[in-house]
């Protein structure tokens, strides 16, 4: 457990150090700081330390309680601000009682160190590119969306635009199994998106749109995703599907400034799904509106770089027969993601099981009952047989469960892709007793 008198002090020394000294910017600041000192879009100086500040920050409950005893600090009786004294004796306390740990998380602090001639082995520029920048805190999205779009926007934004900062983001890249292509796909990402600096100097701009081509369910928006989280950069999700959409009076502009916030919150990725609905309505003879807002999507991804503008384009379809010629064109790479083969769907079973509780479980075995259903499917089935287990007043499951689930997902799975109005599914409820089993 960390000390809070530490915590505390080493909340003061920031706020301190960063009001003195002006070569420090917002980037210098660890996140939990920045959102106490956040305000109307910007973190101004002098950094005034309140107890409901430094309680938010450090997550101690009586800050002062903690700090009091110390030869250099004080407490306004008015105000409850706190502060230091004497920094110099303070930043001399810190740097006795801080390990490496903190300052390689603390960029003013590694900073203040530096100036003071305190060796502490690490430097404020290492402690700055491991610091996650501005542009992925919560508050400076929301105030950038403020900024962007009005009042009268919002609605519309909100159906078109979802951003979500990388700590929102909760499937990781480990809890996904990856085909070997994809695999080699995400490193070549990561590795691009470390050597971009690199890339633009060698005149290499052509790369950073993605085009990700599956079924439902299996994996696409996961992982783009899990890249956002696992490269601490902001996700910018597009619905194409709302872009198209007719009742959208403003979309083209709106379009335009979607990349435009993709753009400011660069380093990020943007993450346009369904991307085949824009196909669909180029072939059609369609709203002149839709069509301009079409186009300026089409155009936007052309303008947009990962090197030059550190946004990574990512685009899914369920649909690759679906884009022409036009569209294919303007990724650099394709990435197949098929249904899982038998192995895969073994490795996702061991996956989504790896906190529950098994009984006398097998995955090869289901994996090889399973043939057909994606990651998603098999995570609903896994739900399935929790479920009916709880209401058996089990918890632990047993490959029955499994199994009974297995079939209760086949079974609406056929329920799904009949007829309603005169087909098979307009049978009467016991009438013949037909097993579920048809083709299509
Ligand atoms: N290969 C996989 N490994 C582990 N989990 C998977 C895999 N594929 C899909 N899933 C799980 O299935 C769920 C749905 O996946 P996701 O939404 O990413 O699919 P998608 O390809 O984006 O589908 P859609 O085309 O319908 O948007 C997620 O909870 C994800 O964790
Ligand atoms: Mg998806």
């Amino acid at each position: 457990m960390s000390d809070p008198a530490v915590d505390v002090v080493e909340f003061l020394l920031t706020a301190h150090t960063y009001t003195e000294e002006d070569d420090l910017d917002e980037d210098d600041l660890p996140p939990r700081y920045r959102q106490v000192f956040w305000s109307d879009g910007s973190i101004e100086r002098p950094l005034a330390v309140t107890q409901d500040r430094a309680r938010t920050a450090t997550s101690v409950d009586h800050p002062w309680d903690a700090v009091s005893d110390l030869l250099f600090t004080q407490r306004t009786e008015f105000s409850g601000e706190i502060s230091l004294t004497q920094p110099d004796m303070a930043l001399e306390w810190y740097l006795d009682h801080a390990d490496e740990d903190r300052l390689a998380a603390n960029p003013t602090l590694a900073y203040a160190a530096e100036h003071a001639d305190v060796e502490v082995g690490v430097t404020r520029e290492q402690a700055r590119e491991d610091n996650q920048p501005i542009q992925a805190d919560r508050v400076w999205i929301d105030s950038l969306l403020d900024e962007y779009f009005d009042e009268d926007d919002d609605a519309e934004m909100l159906d078109l635009v979802h951003i979500l900062a990388p700590e929102e983001i909760e499937t990781t890249l480990d809890d996904l199994v990856l085909t070997e292509d994809q695999n080699d796909e995400v490193n070549k990402i990561v590795t691009a998106i470390e050597n971009r600096d690199y890339l633009a100097s060698i005149g290499l701009s052509e790369i950073g749109k993605i085009l990700f081509v599956g079924p439902p369910g299996t994996g696409k928006t996961t992982i783009s995703r899990g890249l956002a989280h696992e490269l601490g950069l902001p996700f910018v999700e597009v619905k194409l599907s709302m872009v198209t959409s007719q009742y959208l009076g403003e979309t083209a502009k709106n379009v335009e400034k979607t990349f435009e916030v993709a753009k400011r919150l660069s380093p990020c990725i943007l993450f346009i799904d369904e991307f085949d609905s824009v196909a669909k309505t180029r072939k059609s003879d369609e709203h002149a509106a839709l069509k301009r807002a079409v186009n300026t999507l089409l155009k936007s991804i052309d303008d947009i770089s990962l090197v030059r503008d550190e946004v990574l384009t990512v685009a899914a379809t369920n649909h690759p027969d679906q884009l022409d010629a036009a569209a294919w064109r303007r990724f650099d790479e394709v990435v197949n993601f098929p249904k899982p083969d038998r192995q895969m769907r073994a490795d996702i079973l061991r996956i989504v099981t790896q906190d529950m509780q098994m009984g006398d479980f097998d995955p090869e075995v289901v994996a090889e009952e399973t043939e057909g259903l994606t990651g998603s499917d098999l995570r609903m089935v896994l739900r399935e047989a929790v479920l009916q287990a709880l209401t058996e007043g089990r918890r632990e499951l047993t490959q029955q469960d499994v199994m009974n689930a297995v079939q209760g997902f086949e079974e609406r799975d056929n329920l799904k892709n009949m007829d309603m109005i005169d087909g098979e599914g307009a049978a009467i409820a016991g009438d013949g007793g037909h097993d579920h089993d048809h083709d299509h």
